[in-house]
This record gives C-alpha cells, structure tokens and sequence, in this order.
C-alpha cells in the first residue's frame, strides 16, 4: 500500500540530500551564513552549482549585492553549530561567530571559508531565476578545495573521513559515511 503524501511535503521525499554551510558577505564586508540542502552541481564543464533560497533570507540579499558565495560541506561531527547557523539573527550578525565556528579568507571571493568544514567551492554569481518561494541561485566555481585526507586517490570524497551531513527534515540527520561500489565495469560519474 502507498501512502499519499501532501504536495507541500514532497520535496521531503528527495532526502537525505547533503547540507551544506553558505557563506557571503554584504557590501559593507560583514559575515554571514547560512545552512542550505536545496543545492547541486548543474555543469561540470564550465563548473556550475545552484542553491534555492528564501528570498527574504540575508543570504539572498547579500548575494545580490555582493555577487559571490561559498559553499562550505560540513562534517557530522559539527551538527549542532550547523544547526545553530540556521538561527534568525538580524542583517549584519556572523552566524559562526555565534555558533563557535572559525572562518579564513578564500582565495578567489570575499566570502570567506569555513574552517571546520572539509570542502569549499567559492562560487561567482551567474544568474538567478524565481521558481516559486525560493529563488535558484546559479554560480561559477572559480575555485575548489577539500581536506586532503577526505578525497582518495580516484578523486571521490573519502565520505569515512569527510562524513557528510545529509539532511531528511526538521532536526533529523543521516551521516553519510559508509561507502558501498556497484559491480560496474566502467564509472559513470
Ligand atoms: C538543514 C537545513 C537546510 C536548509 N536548507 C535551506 C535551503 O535549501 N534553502 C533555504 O532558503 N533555506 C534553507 N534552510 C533555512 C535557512 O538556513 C535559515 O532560514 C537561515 O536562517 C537563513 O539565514 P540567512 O537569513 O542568514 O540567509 C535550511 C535550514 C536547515 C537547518
């Protein structure tokens, strides 16, 4: 038997999907960030991603002004401050700063990496498109960096030392840390 699930909940059917810290500044330089799982890579080739968002999120706004971002892949081990970014702090407050995190400078953007974070892609807005409450954000990597001990030698995140944090909804959690391979002959992704 299936059960018929309210359209508003859908989405929550696309889960775990992998959460993710975004960092952007405003015009004035001041920090914020943000945590988003309606995110994903769109191109390999020029390197694209796209993250939706609330409009009246400050991450929104600073990206409009500002015009780059960082998306930061937590481990599981920083849950709890991950959660604590999400919290509704005024325009112009650091979340990190409030959740006991640490930042450093990114190579290529103004926004800045998250230091307990085990990847980073700096991203230069593209374009942007409304798509129902949330806006799709689309943007450039222009630059990429992983903790060297969280990628192996095939070039795949090693998710037993990055153990990613997928989310599935409300403060529910899977860690992604268990690897299985499918019995293919040649990769397809
Ligand atoms: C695990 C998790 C995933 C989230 N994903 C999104 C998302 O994809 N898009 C979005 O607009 N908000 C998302 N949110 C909500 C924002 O993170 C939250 O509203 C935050 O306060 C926005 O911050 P800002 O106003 O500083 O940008 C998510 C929250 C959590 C806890």
């Amino acid at each position: 038997m299936k059960r018929e699930v309210d359209l508003s909940l859908a989405y929550r059917l696309i889960a775990p999907r992998p959460v993710v810290i975004i960092t952007t500044v405003d015009s004035n330089g001041r920090i914020n960030a943000a945590p988003f799982s309606l995110v994903c890579p769109v191109s390999f080739d020029p390197p694209r991603v796209m993250f939706c968002t609330d409009p009246e999120h400050d991450t929104y706004l600073n990206v409009k002004e500002t015009k780059e971002f960082v998306i930061n892949v937590p481990p599981a081990d920083i849950l709890d401050k991950v959660w604590e970014t999400a919290r509704d702090y005024p325009r112009g407050v650091n979340e990190l700063e409030k959740a006991g995190l640490k930042w450093e400078p990114s190579l290529k953007v103004k926004p800045p990496r998250v230091v307990e974070c085990v990847a980073h892609l700096e991203c230069v807005y593209a374009w942007e498109r409304e798509v129902g409450d949330h806006v799709m954000i689309v943007g450039d990597v222009v630059a990429a960096f992983v903790n060297e001990d969280c990628i192996d030698r095939s070039n795949v995140l090693d998710v037993r030392t990055a153990k990613p944090l997928l989310h599935v909804g409300r403060n529910v959690f899977v860690i992604g840390d268990k690897r299985i391979s499918a019995k293919i002959t040649r990769s397809r992704g």
